[in-house]
C-alpha cells in the first residue's frame, strides 16, 4: 500500500465513519468478546489491533496494561479514534493487509492479536496471502482472535462469505493451533439476518511472561503458573473443539 491509496476492502467505511463512531463505540470488549476472555493474556504485554476502527477494542486493551498497536488504513477512522481515545499507549498506524507492509518491517511480536469484523472484508487470495504475515506476528504462546461476519452486505460494503475450514485450514498450514470455534452466533445487538463465527488460535510455545510490580522485585512464583496451565492447555486441547463450541 502507498501513502494515500485506500484498500478495497475499506469500501464505504471513510464516508460512514462519522455515523459508525457511535455504535461501535455503545459495545465494550467485554461484550464482543465475551467468548474470548477466558483465553487472553492476564498480564500486560503487547496487543495488535487489525483494522481497529474507531478503537474501542485497542483502548480496552490499553486499559488491561498492553501496549497496543492498532492498524487502522482508514484516515477518517484513525482520526475519530484518536480524539475518542487520547491514550498515550495505543500507537495508531496507517497500514493494511493482506501485507501489513509497514508493520512488517518492525522486529516485533504480540501476546494477543485481535480481528474483529474484519476478514471478510478480504477476498480469498488476499486471506491466504495475510494469514502468514498475521501467523508471523504472533509471539510464542500468543493469541490470534477472528470474527467473521455472514449475510446482509451493507450498501456500498465489500464482503465474502468466509467458510470455517478455509480459516482453520489457513491456521493450521501456518502453525497455529485452533483453541475455539464458535459458529452461527448471534450478533451481540440480535439482527435478523447476520450471523457471526468467532475463531481463536494460539501460535504454540510458551506465552512470554508480562511485566509486573512481582516479577521486578524477584521470583514470580504466579508467572511461573500461568506458563505451566497454559502449556497443559495448549497440550490438552489444541486441534480440538472445546465443549464451548
Ligand atoms: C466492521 S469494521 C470493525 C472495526 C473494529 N474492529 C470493531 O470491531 O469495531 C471493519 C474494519 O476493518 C477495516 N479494514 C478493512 N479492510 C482492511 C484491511 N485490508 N486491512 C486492515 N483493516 C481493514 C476497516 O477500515 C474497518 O475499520
Amino acid at each position: 500500500m502507498t501513502d494515500g491509496e485506500m484498500p478495497a476492502s475499506t469500501a464505504g467505511y471513510a464516508a460512514e465513519a462519522d455515523a459508525l463512531v457511535a455504535p461501535y463505540e455503545a459495545l465494550t470488549l467485554e461484550q464482543v468478546h465475551r467468548q474470548f476472555l477466558d483465553l487472553m493474556p492476564d498480564r500486560p504485554g503487547r496487543a495488535l489491533d487489525i483494522g481497529a476502527g474507531t478503537g474501542r477494542d485497542a483502548a480496552a486493551l490499553a486499559a488491561r496494561g498492553h501496549r497496543v498497536v492498532a492498524v487502522e488504513p482508514v484516515r477518517e477512522f484513525r482520526e475519530r479514534a484518536r480524539l475518542v481515545h487520547p491514550d498515550p499507549a495505543i500507537e495508531w498506524l496507517d497500514d493494511a493487509l493482506p501485507e501489513l507492509s509497514r508493520l512488517a518491517w518492525r522486529d516485533v511480536s504480540f501476546d494477543i492479536v485481535m480481528l474483529t469484523a474484519v476478514w471478510m472484508h478480504l477476498d480469498a487470495a488476499e486471506r491466504a496471502r495475510a494469514m502468514p504475515v498475521i501467523a508471523g506476528l504472533l509471539a510464542p504462546g500468543g493469541l490470534l482472535t477472528l470474527t467473521i461476519r455472514h449475510g446482509t452486505v451493507p450498501p456500498g460494503r465489500r464482503m465474502f462469505e468466509v467458510g470455517t475450514a478455509e480459516t482453520l485450514g489457513l491456521a493450521a498450514a501456518n502453525g497455529l493451533a485452533t483453541r475455539r470455534v464458535l459458529e452461527n452466533q448471534a450478533a451481540i445487538i440480535p439482527r435478523p439476518g447476520i450471523r457471526w463465527t468467532r475463531l481463536a488460535f494460539v501460535r504454540p510455545g510458551s506465552r512470554r511472561r508480562g511485566r509486573s510490580r512481582a516479577s521486578a522485585q524477584g521470583p514470580d512464583q504466579a508467572a511461573v503458573r500461568t506458563d505451566m496451565v497454559e502449556k497443559w492447555r495448549a497440550g490438552e486441547d489444541s486441534n480440538s473443539r472445546p465443549p464451548d463450541s
